[in-house]
C-alpha cells in the first residue's frame, strides 16, 4: 500500500501507455502497469521506481474479463484503489477489406480493443464508485471520427467514443469523469514497424496534417494527464483530438480544386 493516488495504465509497457505512466508518475501518482508484456512492463516500472515513485506491473490480458477482475483486486491489495485509469492496451492492424479479412483476427481485435476497454472500465470503475471519485481516459483515435480501411479497429474506436459518453453519464453521478483522447499517427513501436515494412506511407501521413510534425507519445500523455487532473474537473464525455490538425486538414488538403499555396 502507498499513500499516493493510484493511476492504472493498461498497455503501459509501451508507446503512449508507457509515456502516460511516466507522465502520471511525474504528477505524483503511484503507477500500476497492466499489460500482457510483463518483461517490458517490468523495465518501465523499474525505471519509474528508480525515480522514487512506486510502480508495479501486473500481467493481464484485458480481453479476459476474469483476468481483469483478478488484476483489479491485486492492484487494490498491493497499491490501493484506482484514482485514475487510462485504457491504452490495443492491437493495431494493417489495412484489409471486409470481404477478405481473417475473422479470428477480427474477433480478437474487438475482444482486446473494445471489450478490453469495457472490462477495465468496469473493474476499476467499481473501485472509483466505492470512493465517489476518479477519472478515466480511454484511447480513441482519428479512427473514432472518420472511416479508414481497418474493419475491426476503425469501428472499434468509434464504439469506444460512444462507450466513453455512456460511462460519463453513468459514472458522473458518482463524481467520476470519463473522457477520451483521439491521437493521429504517433511514432510508437507498432507504427514504426508498419512504416518500415511498407504498411504505412510516411509521406501520405505527413500530407494530411496542418502541422509539419506528428505528436510524440509524450504529447498524448500530456493531454491524458490534463484530463485526469483537477484542471479538467468540469470536463466529461469529450473526445479530445491530439492530432496535429488532421481533422481540419484531411478534407482540406485533398480538395479536388487544389490547395491555394500549391497552385
Ligand atoms: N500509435 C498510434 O499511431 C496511435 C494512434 C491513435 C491511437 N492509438 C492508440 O493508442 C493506444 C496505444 O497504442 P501504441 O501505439 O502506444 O501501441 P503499443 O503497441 O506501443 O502499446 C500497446 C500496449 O498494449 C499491450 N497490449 C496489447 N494487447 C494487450 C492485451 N490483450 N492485454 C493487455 N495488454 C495488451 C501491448 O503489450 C503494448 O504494451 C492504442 O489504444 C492505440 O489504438 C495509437
Amino acid at each position: 500500500m502507498t499513500d499516493k493516488q493510484i493511476a492504472v495504465i493498461t498497455g503501459g509497457a509501451s508507446g503512449i501507455g508507457e509515456a502516460t505512466a511516466r507522465r502520471l508518475a511525474a504528477d505524483g501518482y503511484a503507477i500500476a502497469i497492466v499489460d500482457m508484456n510483463e518483461a517490458r512492463g517490468e523495465e518501465v516500472a523499474a525505471s519509474i521506481s528508480a525515480g522514487g515513485t512506486p510502480a508495479k506491473v501486473f500481467r493481464c490480458d484485458v480481453a479476459n474479463a476474469a483476468d481483469v477482475d483478478r488484476v483489479a483486486a491485486e492492484v487494490e491489495k498491493q497499491l490501493g484503489p484506482a484514482r485514475a485509469l487510462v485504457t491504452s492496451a490495443a492491437l493495431i492492424p494493417n489495412t484489409e477489406g471486409i470481404m477478405d479479412m481473417d475473422m479470428d483476427a477480427h474477433e480478437r481485435m474487438w475482444q482486446v480493443n473494445y471489450h478490453g476497454t469495457v472490462h477495465t472500465c468496469r473493474a476499476f470503475g467499481r473501485q472509483m464508485i466505492a470512493r465517489k471519485q476518479g477519472a478515466i481516459v480511454t484511447l480513441g483515435s482519428i479512427n473514432s471520427y472518420l472511416p479508414l480501411p481497418l474493419p475491426a479497429y476503425n469501428p472499434g474506436k468509434a464504439a469506444i467514443q460512444r462507450l466513453t459518453q455512456l460511462l460519463a453519464v453513468e459514472l458522473g453521478r458518482h463524481g467520476i469523469r470519463v473522457n477520451s483522447v483521439a491521437p493521429t499517427y504517433v511514432m510508437t513501436p507498432p507504427l514504426r514497424a508498419k512504416v518500415e515494412s511498407g504498411h504505412r506511407d510516411l509521406g501520405k501521413i505527413m500530407s494530411v496534417h496542418a502541422l509539419d510534425r506528428l505528436p510524440e507519445p509524450g504529447d498524448i500523455a500530456n493531454a491524458i494527464a490534463f484530463l485526469c487532473s483537477d484542471q479538467a474537473s468540469s470536463i466529461t464525455g469529450v473526445l479530445l483530438p491530439v492530432d496535429a490538425g488532421w481533422l481540419s486538414a484531411v478534407s482540406y488538403k485533398t480538395y479536388a480544386g487544389g490547395v491555394p499555396w500549391e497552385q
